[in-house]
């Protein structure tokens, strides 16, 4: 190797490694206006940048392929197991209006509850909603997806992938959240996105290229509670 060969590598190693710590939660708040337009401000840029991004995180290692005759017969026929679903700002505010007729039509129901949460406030915050789904091997009809071996390793690539996503925003300065979802998961928001009941949310992946005024940041509550590195890692040693 040429010895500017070897400090690219050096240099492209720090990055990696820099990347890498640098990641962090980041919860955007945005209280919801009724102006009707967006207050994120979303360029051709962006939504190129969004784009590789998405496409980056295919790269994760994955190890079964997704099921062919329940998941891979539609428009997504790939065989990894997860899909990501990705809204960018105008299909985000049209969901958070989306919520709001739901919860104005049916008061104390899942939807007004949801209302209440901080569901809108990161909808409006946010550049991009990337709802991000893995694929169950087809299990008894109705039941919850079984953790068979095979569905273990499906959640582990659709994470490996996520982790990728999240990695390529921060390079690019996002601010990224991985959020569980709340009522992002539900099947009616599921049906209203055209996502297919038969996958599982794992991420509902609020990304944003930049802090929108006004907006308030929130970070990870378990941001410091990692340790070191001999709290979750040994070093096994073997007598010969
Ligand atoms: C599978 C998964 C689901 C998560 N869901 C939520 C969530 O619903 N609400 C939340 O505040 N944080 C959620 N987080 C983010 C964690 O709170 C965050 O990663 C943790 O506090 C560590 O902070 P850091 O990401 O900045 O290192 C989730 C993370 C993962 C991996």
């Amino acid at each position: 190797m040429q010895a500017s060969e070897s400090g690219n590598a050096q240099a492209e190693v720090e990055a990696v490694d820099r990347v890498i710590r640098a990641r962090k939660t980041s919860k955007l708040m945005l209280e919801p206006d009724n102006k009707g337009e967006s207050a994120v401000v979303w360029t051709e840029e962006q939504a190129k940048a969004l784009r590789t991004m998405v496409e980056g995180a295919a790269w994760a290692p994955f190890h079964k392929r997704a099921d062919e005759q329940v998941h891979r017969q539609g428009v997504l026929d790939s065989v990894v197991p997860w899909r990501f679903h990705v809204l960018e700002p105008a299909a985000c505010r049209s969901l958070m209006q989306f919520l709001q007729r739901q919860s104005d039509n049916q008061p104390d129901s899942k939807w007004s509850r949801a209302w209440q949460s901080k569901i809108k406030n990161m909808l409006a915050a946010c550049g991009a909603l990337v709802q991000a789904t893995w694929l169950p091997d087809p299990g008894a009809e109705g039941q919850s997806p079984e953790l068979s071996a095979n569905n273990i390793e499906h959640i582990a690539a659709s994470g490996a992938a996520i982790q990728n996503l999240l990695l390529a925003a921060e390079a690019r300065g996002w601010s990224s959240y991985w959020s569980s979802g709340g009522i992002l998961r539900d099947e009616e928001v599921f049906d209203h996105l055209g996502i297919g009941r038969n996958e599982v949310l794992l991420g509902s992946l609020f990304l944003a290229p930049a802090v929108v005024t006004d907006s308030k940041l929130i970070p990870g509550g378990l941001r410091d509670q990692r340790g070191p590195v001999e709290g979750w890692a040994r070093w096994v040693t073997l007598a010969d």
